[in-house]
This record gives C-alpha cells, structure tokens and sequence, in this order.
C-alpha cells in the first residue's frame, strides 16, 4: 500500500440514528486539509495496530477544507472497522489517507439524477452540495427503510431538490426508477450508490427504461462477491510483462496476495474489489473480472484488479 496517512482529529461526533455516527475530522494543527472532488473517499486506518484499513466516501461540501465529514453505519458483520468507527469519540485521534475519487460528477452531463439506498448517500450528498453550489440541475432521490434509518434528514427534507423514500412509508412515495428517474434524455447522468441488491434493482431497471450504460454511474458499499465464492475456482499463472516473471495463482487466493507474498511492488488499498487501486492493464490473456468499481470501458480497455478478479485464460499477463 502507498498511502500517505494524513493524521487527524474527531472534533465532532453525534449518534445520527441508532446504527449511523457522524463523525467530523480535522488536522490537530488546524491547517486546511487536501482539496476534494465531490464522490471523493478516503482509506481510514481503523486499528493500526492490526492494519485495518476502510474506506468512506466523504459527505461534507468540498469547498470546506477546515473538516471532513463521515457517516459510518454500524455493520451487522462488522470485521471491526464499522464497530471501531463508532467507538471512536471527540479528541481522538485518526489516521487517513488523502482524498481519491473514481465516482465524481461527470462533466459531460447538463443535469444529474443521484439515487442513494441507504449509507450509500454519502457520497452522494457531497455532490449534491458541489451541484447546490454551481447552480446545476440536479435531483437526489434517497431511499432508506425508515425515517429513523435515515441520515440528515431534517437538512434533506429543507432542500426542494430531494425527494425522500422510505420502505415503512405510503406506497405512492416508494422510489420507482420509471416514475422517478423516468426514461433516457440527453445530457442526463444517473449516479447510484447503495448497498448491492438495490444497486443491482436501479441499474437494471434503468438499462431496461433504455438508459445507456454510460450514463450510469454507480459506487458500491460491498464488493460484488464474497472471497468463498473464489474458492471453487481454477488454478492460473499470472506472468508479469516488466519482468517476466511468473506466479501461480491457486483456488481461493488472490492475484494481489500472490504478487506481494512475492516481492512485487503491486499497488493497492481496499482489497475488495471497490476502491480501484490495485488496477493495472492487462497485456494478454483472458480476464474474470470480480470487481465492483471497473466501468465497461475500461473493462474493454484492458483494466484489472488485482486484489479481487481471476483469469479465463491459463496465463494472465499484466503490466506490472
Ligand atoms: S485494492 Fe481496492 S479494488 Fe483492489
């Protein structure tokens, strides 16, 4: 990992519902932190004692540079990064990468629907904040099981541009990708963010409203699949094109704990197939790609994960 930790401070935290704390970090010196885009996460070291590393998409304005904003939910199969999260209180001390961003507004969009299930509006409240400022039509539709499971809730409810949508609620403001993202228009971008199964729901139902892919702009919680599922799968070689270099890469281990065991100097952050760090290109072979932050383009352009996708192919050669 090549992080440059940036050494924080909790100036705030408030219990936000029953499972979310909000969190606000600071540098101890008071000086501005990194710039961000909007969409943009950063990798939390959670216990440095044992390494944990997480990532949480910052959900303050990006033009605030004096703090950063979390919402962490309290995960039921909390490993201990979501739990140590919460145990954390005002004066204490945190240890964070700077910003990186693989799901910002695109540029090439006029207006910009953001639709968030659950935790997954983080991300998506910095770019409402960024769109609120430039004056930029947009809407955010945010779905949640409950009001009492829902996050900022009485500043979304102020805001004309956000419609709420909760599960325990009357049918008719339940969210429909056909009624309230409505079919395909130009200059239109979808931004999704949200647990699996509901992202799995909207982006489907929008490529069957006819939205094309590229329009769609998605950010996940949880890798696609879990490690087990690899378990069943075959043996390959990964050769290296620097170096040549070749590695073997058997049931249920990963390319990226492979190449470091090894020696290499392979780049990576979550190791779950969601934060993009570990991409390098592939220069021939077959991949499997079990990730959740790749587009198809560039998918089609040759990218790969390391720490999370597999090979079609005996041999996979990278460009590392
Ligand atoms: S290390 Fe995060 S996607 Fe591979």
């Amino acid at each position: 990992m090549s992080n440059e930790w940036l050494d924080t401070i909790v100036v705030s935290r408030r219990d936000a519902t029953a499972r979310i704390v909000v969190l606000d970090l600071a540098r101890p010196d008071g000086v501005e932190l990194p710039e961000f885009t909007a969409g943009a996460h950063v990798d939390v070291l959670v216990d440095g004692a044992a390494g944990l590393v997480r990532q949480y998409s910052l959900c303050g304005p990006p033009d605030d540079r004096a703090r950063y904003r979390l919402a962490v939910l309290a995960e039921t199969a909390s490993r201990g990064g979501s739990l140590g999260m919460h145990r954390l209180r005002e004066g204490d001390r945190l240890r964070i990468s700077r910003p990186r961003n693989r799901f910002g507004v695109s540029d090439k969009a006029r207006r910009h629907v953001l639709v968030a299930g659950g935790i997954g509006v983080t991300p998506l409240l910095a770019m409402a904040h960024a769109l609120e400022a430039v004056g930029a039509e947009y809407e955010l539709h945010y779905c949640a099981r409950s009001r009492a499971d829902s996050v900022f809730v009485e500043e979304l409810e102020r805001n004309p541009r956000v419609r709420l949508h909760f599960d325990d609620g009357p049918a008719d403001q339940r969210f429909s990708t056909v009624a309230d993202v409505g079919g395909p228009e130009s200059e239109t971008a979808i931004y999704i963010c949200g647990p699996g199964g509901f992202m799995d729901f909207v982006i489907s139902s929008a490529l069957e409203a006819g939205w094309p892919s590229e329009t769609i702009h998605k950010e996940r919680f949880a890798p696609v699949a879990d490690t087990a599922a690899h378990a069943a799968d075959g043996t390959f070689t990964v050769r290296l094109g620097r170096t040549g270099g070749e590695y073997e890469i058997k049931d249920g281990e990963t390319v990226l704990d492979v190449l470091l065991a090894a020696g290499v100097d392979a780049p990576y952050s979550c190791r779950q197939g969601i934060c993009g760090d570990c991409i390098v290109r592939v220069l021939a072979g077959l991949p499997d790609h079990r990730d959740d932050v790749l587009t198809d383009r560039e998918r089609a352009d040759g990218m790969f994960t390391t720490c999370s996708s597999r090979a079609l192919s005996p041999i996979l050669e990278l460009d590392l």
